[in-house]
């Protein structure tokens, strides 16, 4: 072997020695949000199974809702020099630098669930996400529909304060609102994505309206709708009947109130969001290729016509 070619072939032993060869080999940090809501804790386990699933270990960092424990998990993840970084944004803004940290140990970034502000674009590699105005829009036009024209009052609970889709759903359901007026947002509140902040701002609500005045509830995840639920059912309203729901996520416990006829409608956000991130990522870096930069996930609405 001449000593060029000799160079040559240990060149391309060193390239495959630093691509993993196999799925087995490859690690992805995830430095999730926290458990708020039962969509959040559905995606984290099915994070893992879709992880098992394809041989990839995953290491989930469980943030409890501050973006500062997410900034300090990507950090540790770039220390330990994983080949990606699974990110669930908890708000959009205040990611560039840490972003730009991964991006120069050459770490792909994959967004899971919400968006970053648009000056992180060239950050990150994909995102894996529903189109969370839309999914607001899908909400607001069952209710224009289901209000049937009269005039209705509309009471919402939304996400958690700078989270993307706290703004987006919000945004794509008062376009709704905007063109229909007949319905009326009367009061708007954050109850953080929880069960208990749901209940707790949806008991304010009734107090400072007067239950009776209230015609809808629009909930940003199914967890506020269904503390709305309790608080309604306490104050002696009717939910699903006297007061019309609509909420987003379709998870288990919200068909269960639809089935008992205590809630009306729900859109679907799947929990599968580490699906096609790893697919993704295992393409990226097997052959280099570049995934779209929005890999969108389908908003479908169901109501109790679908026989939950
Ligand atoms: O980002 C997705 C949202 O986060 C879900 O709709 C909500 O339940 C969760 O907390």
């Amino acid at each position: 072997m001449t000593s060029k070619a000799f160079l040559a072939a240990t060149a391309l032993v060193a390239i495959t020695l630093s691509l993993p060869a196999t799925a087995a080999e490859l690690t992805v940090g995830f430095s999730q949000i926290g458990s708020e809501s039962g969509w959040r804790a559905a995606e984290t386990s099915v994070s893992k199974s879709e992880a098992t699933k394809r041989k990839v270990t995953l290491k989930i960092a469980d943030a409890q809702q501050k973006q500062e424990n997410q900034i300090k998990a990507i950090r540790s993840f770039i220390a330990q020099g994983v080949d990606a970084i699974f990110l669930a944004p908890v708000v959009s803004s205040g990611w560039d630098a840490v972003l730009k940290e991964a991006k120069e140990a050459k770490i792909p970034v994959v967004l899971l669930d919400r968006d970053i502000d648009p000056s992180g674009k060239e950050l990150y590699l994909t995102a894996v996400t529903s189109d969370s105005v839309h999914e607001g829009a899908v909400a607001g036009e069952w209710l224009a529909k289901a209000a049937g024209g009269k005039a209705c009052n509309v009471v919402e609970l939304q996400g958690t304060v700078g989270a993307s889709v706290a703004t987006n759903r919000k945004k794509g359901f008062d376009s709704v609102v905007a063109k229909n007026a007949n319905l009326k947002v009367v009061r708007s509140q954050t109850g953080d994505f929880t069960r208990a902040k749901g209940k707790e701002v949806m008991e304010s609500f009734i107090k400072a309206e007067g239950g009776k005045t209230i015609c809808a509830v629009y909930a940003h995840n199914d967890d506020m709708m269904v503390g709305a639920i309790q608080a309604m059912k306490e104050a002696g309203l009717k939910p699903g009947k006297d007061v019309l729901t609509v909420s987003i996520d379709a998870v288990p416990d919200i068909f269960k109130a639809i089935a008992a006829g205590e809630a009306n409608a729900t859109v679907e956000l799947t929990p599968n969001m580490a699906g096609p991130a790893l697919d993704a990522i295992m393409a990226f870096k097997a052959k280099g290729t570049v995934p779209p930069k929005w890999i969108q996930t389908e908003s479908k609405l169901y109501t109790a016509a679908d026989d939950p």
